[in-house]
């Protein structure tokens, strides 16, 4: 399908959200000589990008049902390494991607019992997990309760520092002349004769381009002069975390460490990332002391010498999580009409297959097969089959 009727070689391509998906998308588009302009309605990357964890769990998040996601998850992953490489070519900028991998542990016998339950369907998946013993896990991480019963080795499951890569795709785009309209706010996808035409920002100003990408994360859906079936089905989904301060010369942990209801992060700088609570409270941004205790009492079960760690941060960030949890990507009916958006919990890990997709769309004309199942028809036609 062509994405609009009058196709030019050097699109006018508006971007709402300055997310690290719209930032990546712009940088893709402008170093091939497309004319970016990206709005967001507040600070460029301070959404759910800066609030992250910046894993990337293209193992441990595959749940039954979700192969799909989970094969784009892995080929995105499979981008990293040459994505974070270019980034700091072209800005100096490291995104410190780390490959300790992903330990997943288990406290209980209960816990143990589920984990070789998810292990089963990992390994179904083909997906690269190992079991390691109680022994196995401390000699690899010291630090970790004595009281552990073990562990899924998700080796391959790395992470980058999420606010690092907001700080590198901001200095990408503004390098390839990419403009950023940071508070101005879109109110509604200008359209005419059917097709996408521009922007209507909130005091009324109008913007017109040849290509709108959707790419407002969790706000996507607020976004006006779109039908209601058009809208992207994206709700926020809250999370609350914290930052602890570590030695860096002599770190807790080095691994992602993962337990039931917690997840801990090392940074190379001391931060360790503490994660995350998932709420359904709309944009609610308060942090609550009993989500706080929960994770900290979660996290001292795992890693008791944290207790003498300093607090350096706690916040609160919202997913885009789309009514099947898998992200919407790719043209709808709509010419010139672009989504990329409900990244829920896998933004930064489908960052660069997002990016790299969503630009051979508007630039080539090529709608890779990955994209397929990810098509915001899907939801018109899981409602019709109801
Ligand atoms: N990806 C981690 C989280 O959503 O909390």
């Amino acid at each position: 399908m062509k994405l609009h009727p009058t196709r030019r070689d050097n699109p006018r391509v508006a971007i709402i959200g300055a997310g690290v998906i719209g930032l990546a998308i712009g940088w893709r588009l402008a170093t091939r000589g497309a004319q970016v302009t990206i709005f967001d309605r507040g600070a460029a990357g301070r959404g759910a990008s800066h609030a992250a964890a910046g894993m990337l769990a293209a193992t441990m998040e595959a749940e039954p049902g979700e192969e799909a996601l989970v094969a784009l998850g892995r080929a995105s992953h499979a981008r990293w390494a040459a994505f974070a490489a270019e980034l700091l070519d072209a800005t100096r900028i490291d995104v410190e991607l780390r490959t300790e991998g992903t330990l997943i542990v288990a406290v209980t016998g209960d816990d143990r019992a589920q984990l070789m339950h998810h292990l089963a369907l990992q390994q179904k998946l083909n997906l690269p997990v190992e079991w390691l013993t109680a022994s196995e896990v401390r000699r690899r991480e010291p630090h970790l309760a004595t009281t552990i019963a073990g562990a899924v080795l998700c080796a391959q499951d790395h992470q980058v520092d999420n606010r690092r890569l907001v700080t590198a795709l901001r200095e990408a785009v503004r390098r390839n002349g990419v403009t950023i309209h940071e508070h101005r706010a879109v109110a509604e996808i200008l359209s005419s004769a059917g097709a996408a035409t521009g922007v209507v920002l909130e005091d009324g100003q109008q913007v017109t381009a040849d290509i709108v990408v959707l790419a407002a994360g969790a706000w996507s859906r607020g976004i006006g002069g779109l039908p209601a079936d058009l809208r992207p089905p994206v709700r926020p989904v809250k999370g609350q975390m914290l930052a602890l301060h570590m030695d860096p010369a002599a770190p807790l942990i080095n691994h992602v460490i993962c337990a039931p209801g917690v997840y801990l992060v090392p940074r190379r700088d001391g931060r360790v990332l503490v994660g995350a609570t998932v709420e359904e409270r709309g944009f609610d941004a308060s942090l609550t002391a009993g989500a706080m205790l929960t994770l900290l009492e979660s996290a001292w079960r795992i890693v008791p010498s944290i207790e003498e760690l300093q607090i350096l941060e706690m916040w609160v960030g919202h997913r885009p999580g789309s009514r099947d949890d898998a992200p919407i990507l790719g043209a709808g009916p709509i010419p010139g009409l672009i989504y990329a958006t409900g990244h829920h919990r896998n933004g930064i890990l489908l960052t660069p297959i997002t990016a790299d997709l969503i630009a051979a769309l508007i630039l080539d004309d090529v709608a890779d097969p990955a994209l397929a199942p990810f098509g915001i028809e899907r939801f018109a036609l899981a409602h019709a089959a109801e």
